[in-house]
């Protein structure tokens, strides 16, 4: 029997690509490992999005020793799909190079490696296919992650997605459902819907139902509790989402809504498509939702041209919108990117100042928020016993985190099950409890 190792870089997606590639593999008989050392294949799915993450990449690359002379070593994922062929010349180790929107042909390109095959790639962005695999090995055991649609139209002046992941697809709803289904059916009751922009999808077979429609239906898929999606993109983002999470109660009350910029300008420059009054549209329809909405949204600092007076613009929608979470980045010039050529660059430093103001920023702001839950009952789901705290951890309906203590304390056995836990005390990163109630089983 053939090995293999994988190692994951980056965001959502590529975790649960990953869940598709070792369930691709394991159909052709590979068995996993956990260390690259012996293992006949080795793979890294990997992340371009900031050059950070690539140089990562490359430095990984580099310190993998190559474990005998007949291991195989293969890059996958955004920095395969950008790069291409180029690998071979950095990584002359490398012997397979594939881009997400190949993926469907892995097991040719397998068949291929395992002939002997020097230098395989898998690098067309031509596709309308969606990866579908038989089998998906699925890390977390309580929540689910699930493509809905895959690669991004939008083309956003600063990102290199629509370019590593290639044209939207969608898959069908049918087989969307027919999925949660069979996770029910093992056990899974927390799916989280993925896409570069879950708001434009579209089913491709005869019903074309639309995001909202989707979400609907696989929230009322018996044996569902909850159902979380990311992400979203302003532009795209309607008012139906929130009639659907008004009436349907699995579909959790938390939505993230990357801004980027709280300058119009910016934004325009960004080619983000919408303009903050629009974008504030959007957080008034939250606000008026018949439950409490959490917020979270993702920020750059220092976009080309970008002005202490347009960054203090940011610092006054985080006060407007009142964020319940923020990933927030300096800008960084990407390849085959518009924004590559604009002028007027913010210096590195200036960068790393507004990243640290923004971060205090939104602290206070997460100490103003999480206060007003003390005294609430919040539904967890439960993940693991923090042995160090003696507290339980889970998450609340809204994502928060929420560490809780039990009069059973570890043996209360409650990984994977819901409980109210009444919320005593909070903090920045979480909120602090005791449980209210017995488990209930799932
Ligand atoms: N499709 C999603 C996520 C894209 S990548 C969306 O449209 O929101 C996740 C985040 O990385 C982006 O929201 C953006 O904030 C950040 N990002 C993307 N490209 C970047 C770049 N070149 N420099 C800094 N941050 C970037
Ligand atoms: Fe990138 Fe914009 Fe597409 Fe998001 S919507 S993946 S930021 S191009
Ligand atoms: Fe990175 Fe590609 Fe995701 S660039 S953030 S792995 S889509």
């Amino acid at each position: 029997m053939k090995s293999f190792y994988i190692e994951t870089f980056g965001c959502q997606m590529n975790v649960h690509d990953s869940e598709k590639v070792i369930g691709t593999l394991m159909q052709r008989g590979y068995n996993q490992v956990e260390t690259a050392d012996h293992a006949d294949l080795v793979l890294f799915n990997t992340c371009s999005i900031r050059d950070k993450a690539e140089q990562k990449v490359f430095n990984r690359l580099q310190h993998h020793k190559k474990g005998g002379a007949k291991q195989v070593v293969g890059l996958l994922g955004c920095v395969a799909q950008q790069e291409g062929e180029k690998v071979f010349e950095r990584a002359p180790h490398v012997s397979l190079v594939v881009g997400s929107a190949s993926y469907t042909k892995l097991p040719e390109l397998l068949v291929r490696i395992e002939q002997g095959e020097r230098r395989v790639t898998g690098l067309s962005l031509d596709t309308d296919e969606t990866f579908e695999t038989p089998l998906t090995r699925r890390d977390n055991p309580f929540r689910a992650f699930l493509t809905i649609i895959e690669g991004c139209d939008k083309s956003c002046a600063y990102c290199v997605v629509p370019y590593t992941r290639g044209p939207e697809r969608s898959r069908t709803l049918a087989s969307v459902l027919d999925e949660v289904k069979k996770l029910v059916d093992t056990g899974y009751t927390e799916i989280t819907l993925l896409g570069q922009n879950v708001n434009s999808y579209r089913d491709p077979s005869a019903t074309q139902a639309n995001f909202a429609q989707l979400l609907a239906a696989v929230g009322q898929v018996p044996g569902i509790r909850r159902v979380r999606f990311t992400t979203s993109h302003p532009r795209d983002f309607t008012k139906d989402i929130i009639d659907a999470i008004d009436d349907v109660p699995t579909l959790c009350n938390h939505i993230h809504l990357p801004v980027q910029s709280g300058s119009t300008r910016i934004l325009e420059a960004m080619q983000r498509q919408y303009s903050i009054d629009q974008y504030m549209q959007r957080i008034e329809w939250m606000k008026n939702a018949r439950r409490k909405m959490a917020i979270t949204t993702d920020l750059i600092v220092g976009f080309p041209g970008e002005t202490e007076a347009e960054f203090q613009e940011t610092l006054n929608l985080m006060d407007v919108v009142g964020y319940d979470g923020i990933f927030s980045f300096k800008y960084s010039p990407r390849p085959n990117t518009p924004a590559l050529h604009m002028v007027d660059a913010v210096p590195e430093e200036e960068k790393g100042r507004r990243l640290l103001r923004l971060v205090e920023h939104q602290r206070t702001i997460l100490i103003r928020n999480n206060a007003a839950y003390v005294g609430s009952v919040e539904e967890v789901h439960v993940e693991y016993f923090n042995n160090a705290t003696g507290q339980w951890v889970g998450k609340s309906m809204q994502h928060k985190t929420v560490n809780f203590t039990h009069p059973e304390g570890p043996s209360a056995r409650l990984e994977g099950t819901y409980l109210d836990v009444l919320v005593t005390r909070s903090g920045v990163a979480s909120l602090v409890g005791e449980a209210m109630e017995e488990a209930v089983a799932v």
